[in-house]
């Protein structure tokens, strides 16, 4: 019987149990992106309860981006110091964590919003070597690795999009063609840096001509034999089709996908029971699940349902800390 408390390998990383701490804004930084002790101890509350990984808030490139009042920033004075100490206290619970790049536009340097059709060569190796930047300096501040957001509505999703992307060069076309953006980029961080490289991917994307469920599964299935080291499974918005359902709305893809790549597949998005977790867990070929709301509603919550041996998070999905864009929880206090 698999368990959500497993210890298990997660490609080349090993885990406390299979449950994964996935993105959430840290807002209560300082001048430009100082960390506080309120971050810290958030994180500590984390590593200490029981995950297995953390998956960081995050990290837009460029300040002009149109979450960069909200994400966290690596290019202030005390990026690689405070996020080295941040890093060091998960590690010391054995908990590794990767840094996640998302960026919504993407500024090639003659237009701050250049469109995946407009973006010349040299826009896309400036792109590319922007973010294998970003791993570096994640690498820098001793992160396990690197999460890239290719799903929601962020620009990879877009460019790898065929509703977005009708380029007619190497980069647009088939599917191969709009997915060579992160392959090559993959292939670099692997090359030079060496370390984990995670996707975030949208399982389609519902608008009609763009991305649908057949070629998401292709696209991930390509990252997975060009070197990408773990995938997680997200939609357009996060809101998006999650509801009461009594079955995940991501089962039948994740299943499917978790059938046919040798990598860790993430399942994610309104995870609350860990009885259901479990059940997922033993009928399905899923092993991992991420959760966000949960962490928000109680930092430290994994640790009393380990001591019970089940438990439901207090989170009532009133959505505020999402739409209000802040880290805290609107119910809760403690
Ligand atoms: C307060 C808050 C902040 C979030 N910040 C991020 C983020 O930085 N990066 C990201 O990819 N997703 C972010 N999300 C989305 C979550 O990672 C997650 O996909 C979503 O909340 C659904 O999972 P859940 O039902 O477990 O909360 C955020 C969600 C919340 C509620
Ligand atoms: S603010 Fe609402 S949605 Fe966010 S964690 Fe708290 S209860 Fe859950």
């Amino acid at each position: 019987m698999k368990d959500i408390f497993d210890e298990c390998n997660f490609k080349d990383l090993k885990l406390k149990s299979r449950i994964i701490r996935t993105g959430a804004w840290q807002r209560e930084t300082e001048d430009g992106g100082y960390l506080t002790p309120v971050i810290y101890d958030r994180y500590e509350k984390m590593a200490k309860s029981g995950v297995g990984l953390i998956l960081s808030e995050m990290f837009a490139l460029d300040y002009k981006d149109r979450f960069f009042e909200y994400s966290a920033n690596m290019n202030y004075k005390g990026f690689v110091k405070d996020y080295k100490e941040l890093t060091d206290i998960c590690h010391n619970y054995d908990v590794p964590v990767l840094g996640q790049l998302a960026f919504f536009y993407y500024d090639d340097g003659d237009n701050q919003k250049a469109e995946p059709n407009d973006l010349t060569i040299e826009g896309i190796r400036k792109l590319q070597a922007e973010v294998i930047m970003a791993a570096k300096k994640f690498s820098f501040a001793g992160f396990d690795g690197i999460q890239i957001n290719m799903g929601n509505n962020f620009y990879l999703s877009k460019f790898t999009n065929p509703y977005f992307n009708q380029r007619e060069d190497d980069y647009g076309g088939n599917t191969l063609n709009r997915i060579r953006i992160v392959l090559e980029i993959i292939k670099l961080i692997k090359k030079t840096i060496g370390f984990h490289v995670s996707c975030r991917i949208n399982i389609e994307d519902v608008r009609k001509g763009g991305l649908t469920q057949e070629e998401s599964l292709k696209m991930a299935k390509l990252l997975a034999e060009n070197g990408a080291d773990s995938i997680q499974i997200t939609g357009r918005t996060i809101s998006m089709k999650y509801d009461a359902k009594e079955k995940h709305i991501f089962l039948d893809y994740a299943n499917k996908l978790a059938q046919e790549v040798d990598i860790p597949v993430i399942l994610a998005g309104n995870l609350r029971d860990m009885e259901k977790m479990n059940e997922i867990l033993n009928t399905s070929n899923v092993e991992f699940m991420s959760l966000s709301k949960p962490f928000v509603a109680q930092a430290d919550f994994l640790a009393d349902w380990k001591a019970n041996g089940k438990g439901s998070s207090r989170c009532k999905g009133c959505n505020n800390c999402y739409s209000k864009k802040e880290s805290r929880c609107f119910q809760y206090t403690d």
